[in-house]
């Protein structure tokens, strides 16, 4: 299958948003958790209040952005297939 260079950019834009979303919403369940840690080590940033509408917020992006990641692929392959079938139908 051949891959379009600005869809694979997008791809792993995609893929590096989700990675950030997620380490987002494991330091912030912690600033829930284990606020005595976290405070200190964010310099007073994260505190626990801030954590949880981090926490809170985080759902929504996260979600779009696993679902975006996870559905990129077959998306890509049934409309590559579909291209395919037009150009065979075209010759
Ligand atoms: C909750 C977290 C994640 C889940 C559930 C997940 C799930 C998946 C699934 C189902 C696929 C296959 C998609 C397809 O059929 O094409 C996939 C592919 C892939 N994922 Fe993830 N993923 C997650 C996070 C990440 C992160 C954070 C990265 C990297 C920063 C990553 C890198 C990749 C790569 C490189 C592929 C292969 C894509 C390709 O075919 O070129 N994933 N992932």
């Amino acid at each position: 299958m051949e891959r379009d260079a600005n869809l694979e950019a997008v791809r792993a834009v995609i893929r590096y948003l989700l990675l950030v979303l997620i380490l987002l919403y494991l330091i912030s369940g912690l600033g829930i958790t284990q606020y005595q840690i976290i405070e200190p080590l964010t310099l007073g940033l994260l505190t626990k209040n801030m954590a949880f509408k981090l926490h809170d917020f985080l759902l929504v992006p996260f979600v779009v952005m696993l679902l975006a990641h996870v559905l990129f692929g077959p998306a890509m392959r049934v409309y590559s297939r579909f291209k395919k079938r037009q150009r065979q139908q075209q010759q």
